[in-house]
């Protein structure tokens, strides 16, 4: 790991840890109370130390790494790792000032899936205006801000770039701290935002385009994953069906399923569990994609019509097929969150809460199926609301905030950074350790790691500290 003086180095490096021991930190500005906003306060302070800075926080609660809600901390989360473009501002004890997303919509429609260098060009174009919307709804400048949140990893390298390459300059211009957020433990944290109860160690099942994580929550940066997807993730599948099923992909493929599947059967066409065999906490999702794409064809249904222009006949078997694909890939869910909830309990008894999280938790139909599962457990369900299942700029701040408040950040990037500044971006980067019971022998090369998992980068830190 590189050493604190970063300042030189032009690389985001969150976990290198600056740490709230050191005493050799460059000077820099950290906070900055939210009054400030109110009330103009100029000059700005100059904290030398972390740690002394952090005293002059207004914090009133500390339960070991669970929440210190009472502070002045103000916060710019940025979101680029996929396909919306989003960013929000929020301040120390929660309250959110104000959230943008851009979604790429329309390209989505005309391409059926996220085409990256496509995505990245649409990050481009609308990164300044979706952070300054964000800004100027907060009532607030770059200069009133705390520090800057963004996301590294995982994701499409190209669209990650297009997020840091932002937040660093802003970090920069303002001498501000930058935050570098796991995407999947931000899906996770935004829950303790939602809910003020809720405190490690618990249980997220997080489940979006890319990813389908069974995880327990340890603490902050320490998570122990019990399952995972052998190939796709739930979201793929209701994106890949609906496309199929020629619907109206401008909102996403999910949203799309979700609506028609209410007005269809889900009895009607037999598909099957995915690795009903398997006894683990994994998930597959590519067999029961082409279980729908053979009923689609064994139905002459031509994708190539759209559905609004389907006769009556056609859109009854397309929301019939809907309908039950939903319901067997909410099983799946289902059935791995019943025996991830024995396995958790057994490894932390004092769970309480599953949180679940990701684009696809904002669907009801998931929601209300995930909460008869945990009710029959005798846990709590914590679901975000939909706007911040989905990809948003909420959960980053707030995770940037988490990890701020524990000193894991790093200073203000150089100003004049050279061309070929090499960033660090995770485009794969899991996110906990494996459960030895969870590894799964379907598991396929596709698991290889690129990068060390964010718990044995915080674990490797804080036996540095130590
Ligand atoms: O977390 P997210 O916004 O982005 C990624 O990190 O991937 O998740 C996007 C996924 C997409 O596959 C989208 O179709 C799915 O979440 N999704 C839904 C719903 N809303 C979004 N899936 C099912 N039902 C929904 N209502
Ligand atoms: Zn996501």
């Amino acid at each position: 790991m590189a050493s604190l003086g970063l300042t030189l180095s032009c690389t985001i490096s969150r976990l290198n840890l600056m740490s709230e021991l050191s005493h050799n930190l460059p000077t820099i500005r950290v906070f900055k109370a939210l009054s400030s906003r109110l009330t103009p306060q100029k000059p700005l302070h100059h904290h030398r130390l972390f740690k002394s800075s952090f005293s002059t926080l207004n914090c009133s609660k500390t339960l070991g790494s669970n929440l210190v809600f009472y502070d002045n901390l103000v916060v710019l989360g940025i979101e680029t790792s996929c396909d919306d473009t989003a960013a929000a501002v929020v301040r120390g004890d929660g309250e959110i000032l104000s959230q943008v997303v851009s979604s790429q919509a329309d390209l989505l429609a005309r391409y059926g899936g996220v085409a990256p260098k496509m995505a990245e060009e649409a990050h481009s174009q609308v990164i300044d205006q979706v952070v300054q919307d964000a800004l100027d709804k907060a009532n607030l400048a770059e200069a009133d801000l705390s520090a800057v949140a963004v996301t590294i990893g995982p994701g499409l390298s190209l669209c990650l770039r297009v997020g840091v390459q932002k937040a660093r300059k802003i970090a920069a211009t303002y001498q501000l701290p930058i935050v570098g957020v796991h995407h999947m433990e931000a899906h996770a944290l935004v829950a303790r935002l939602c809910d003020r109860d809720l405190q490690f160690p618990f249980m997220a099942l997080l489940i979006s385009g890319g990813h389908n994580l069974l995880v327990l929550a340890r603490d902050l940066g320490h998570y122990l994953q019990l399952g995972t997807t052998i190939d796709d993730a739930i979201g793929e599948a209701y994106d890949k069906s609906a496309k199929w099923l020629g619907l109206d992909l401008r909102r996403s493929g999910g949203p799309a399923i979700e609506e028609l599947a209410r007005q269809g059967d889900a009895q009607s066409v037999t598909f099957s569990v995915p690795m009903k065999q398997h006894k683990d906490c994994n998930f597959s999702y590519a067999g029961l994609k082409t279980q729908v794409k053979l009923a689609i064809e064994s139905k002459n249904i031509d994708a190539g019509i759209p559905f609004s222009s389907a006769s009556i006949e056609d859109q009854r078997l397309r929301a019939d097929i809907a309908a039950s694909f939903q319901r067997v890939a909410v099983l799946h869910l289902e059935e791995r969150c019943e025996r991830a909830i024995q396995w958790a309990l057994e490894i932390e008894p004092s769970i309480k809460h599953l949180v679940v999280s990701g684009g696809v938790a904002s669907n009801q139909y998931v929601r209300a199926r995930l909460h008869e599962v945990v009710a029959r457990n005798s846990l709590q369900l914590v679901c975000p609301p939909p706007s911040l299942c989905t990809d948003n700029g909420v959960m980053i701040a707030w995770t940037g905030i988490e990890n701020f408040r524990l000193g894991r950040f790093d200073p203000p990037p150089p100003a004049i950074e050279p061309e070929d500044c090499q960033l660090d971006l995770r485009p794969r980067w899991p996110l906990g350790e494996e459960y030895e019971r969870g590894r799964s022998i379907a598991r396929s090369m596709r698991t290889a790691r690129i990068h060390p998992s964010l718990t044995a980068l915080t674990q490797a830190s804080q036996c540095q500290k130590s």
